[in-house]
């Protein structure tokens, strides 16, 4: 697990882009997996920059996304599918049908997770994967006690991260949907290279359980501690709590030019 600990989130932004901008350059047909929330705006943000200027292109692209909420009507404006093509995907690029989404909407909702996994597989599985992290260590939806073998499938939300996310509510804790759809543990860690985004003093305890804590279905973005290509970009909030916070800047100050990202 590579730890980059960065002065701002502009400067997070700039190093996330690089990480996408590399690999579409070496792959322009690479795919993407596409965190919603707050982590990931400066990358899009950069992405989108770059994008304008030429410098990067999304043309020959997909993504998939890593969840939706359950219950939100299609047209909800924070519906992850709208949320994600506002933030990002109608900001760049991307040929339209390119991005693809669990189906909340479906009757079947297995099939409908099933059906999400194959599409994944029939891409050629996820190049790079974009994460947040949550204040109890979920990635994606996966919430503390998720297996972590766990595949695309129904979550029930945690009551933390319903009122982490009742900001995105107008602050109404009610209206924040009580269940997901979500990409399993399992699912993420298939993803080639994951580039993880956490900042602010609240994800502080997160990072700490996430970097140097025991791996354990009660901390679930611990399971990244077996992926053998993990980038975690951090402000120096969110990576206060780090025991080896001093190695890790250490060590991304000597890294050679040439590793790149
Ligand atoms: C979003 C997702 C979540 C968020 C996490 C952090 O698609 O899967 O895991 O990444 O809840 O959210 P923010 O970034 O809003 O703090």
């Amino acid at each position: 697990m590579e730890i980059v600990i960065l002065p701002d989130n502009a400067a997070i932004g700039r190093l996330g882009a690089d990480a996408v901008g590399n690999l579409l350059q070496r792959k322009p047909a690479a795919v993407l997996g596409l965190a919603t929330g707050s982590s990931p705006l400066s990358i899009y943000d950069e992405l989108a920059t770059r994008s304008a200027d030429g410098s990067v292109s999304f043309a020959k692209a997909s993504g998939f996304t890593l969840d939706e909420y359950v219950g939100l009507p299609a047209d909800h404006p924070e519906s992850y599918r709208n949320v994600i093509d506002k933030d990002f995907v109608s900001r760049v690029d991307f040929a339209s049908g390119a991005i693809q989404a669990p189906n909340a909407l479906a009757e079947d909702i297995p099939a409908a997770c099933a059906a999400y996994e194959s599409a994944i597989a029939a891409a050629g599985g996820v190049d790079l994967q974009i994460l947040g992290i949550g204040t109890d260590g979920h990635i994606g939806f996966n919430e503390p006690g998720s297996s972590l073998a766990s595949r695309t499938r129904i979550k029930t939300l945690a009551r933390q991260t319903r009122i982490d996310n009742a900001r995105f509510f107008g602050g109404n804790l009610d209206a924040v949907p009580t269940h997901c759809l979500t990409q399993g543990l399992a699912t993420i860690m298939a993803a080639r290279h994951v580039v993880l985004v956490a900042t602010g003093p609240g994800k502080a305890e997160a990072v700490h359980h996430l970097v140097e804590g025991a791996v354990s279905a009660l901390w679930p973005a611990t399971i990244l501690q077996h992926h053998p290509h993990v980038t975690v970009l951090l402000d120096g909030a969110a990576a206060s709590r780090l025991q080896l916070a001093g190695y890790y800047r250490e060590t991304y100050r000597a890294k050679p030019a040439w590793q790149g990202i």
